[in-house]
């Protein structure tokens, strides 16, 4: 499962390509939200983590995980927009490679850091992290008390889990889309599924948001734009536009929703 998970994200070498492509459409020093078209991996982009932290009251020197960081770029706007300190693992090597790569470029490295692991076997001791942050990522992901058990060990007591995921609306996703080729590695729960998954894990629900509205108005405003030089079609390759156009199909006709939520550890 976790081998066919990894060649969707990556079936090739990326650093290379990648690194040059971003050369050639910002040839000076770029920011590191300057990335966005191509490190922000979600619906709703840039704007839904920052919507994500602010809800999740992320605060300057707190120690965050990452869980599936992608290439890292919610992991760079954290340390750079929130002033955290910035942990991101992913099943995907080769993102982390990248990851690691466009953090050099960006001048964040002393603040984020990345390394290849599964969601469902941190690599971490308990009580390491003030807050884990996880967007788009446990639809890959079949065993959710296993996943959501872990991220709770990992958190001090008190700390938060800020989540961002499609949830199952009234009918299967239109495939391909980003996260899957096929039903075979699409995990999606309902809302009243994955609330109970959570508070079965050990958390209380502080936050509980359906930003589905805010995720329509953004693919009804991509639909037909031009594809931008820098985009995600540079790590998942020319399939990528129908992905995307089915993602927003998906939501648009109520088969998938997108939530936000926070959700806390006791303090006991
Ligand atoms: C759609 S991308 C989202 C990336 C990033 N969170 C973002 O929003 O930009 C999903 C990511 O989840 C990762 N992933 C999927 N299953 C995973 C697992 N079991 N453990 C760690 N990462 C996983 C994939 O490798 C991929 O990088």
């Amino acid at each position: 499962m976790n081998d066919k998970v990894e060649r969707h994200y990556a079936s090739r070498s990326l650093v290379d390509s990648v690194l040059a492509a971003v050369d050639e459409a910002l040839p000076s020093q770029p920011k590191p939200t300057d990335l966005a078209p191509l490190d922000q991996f979600h619906a709703g982009g840039l704007e839904a983590s920052r919507m994500l932290a602010t809800l999740a009251g992320l605060a300057p020197g707190q120690r965050v995980l990452d869980v599936g960081c992608g290439i890292g770029g919610p992991a760079r706007f954290l340390a750079e927009t929130f002033g955290c300190s910035v942990v991101g693992i992913d099943l995907t090597a080769e993102y982390c490679r990248l990851a690691e790569a466009l953090t050099q470029r960006v001048g964040l490295a002393d603040k984020v850091s990345f390394r290849p692991a599964d969601a469902l076997d941190l690599p971490f001791d308990a009580a390491s992290f003030d807050a884990v942050w996880t967007q788009h990522v446990a639809m890959n992901i079949a065993d959710r008390p296993r996943l959501y058990r872990e991220i709770h060990r990992v958190l001090r007591p008190g700390g938060k889990l800020a989540l961002y995921d499609a949830v199952a609306g009234s009918g299967d996703p239109l495939f391909p889309v980003p996260w899957a080729r096929d039903a075979s590695t699409s995990f999606l729960l309902t809302p009243e599924a994955l609330r109970t998954v959570l508070e079965q894990s050990g958390f209380a629900i502080v936050a509980w948001r359906d930003v589905t509205p805010e995720a329509s108005r953004w693919f009804a405003a991509r639909a037909g734009a031009t594809p931008q030089k820098l985009g995600l079609h540079l790590l998942m390759g020319p399939d990528f536009r129908t992905m995307a156009v089915n993602f927003g199909r998906s939501v648009l006709e109520g088969r998938v929703g997108l939530l936000m939520a926070v959700a806390q550890k006791s303090t006991a």
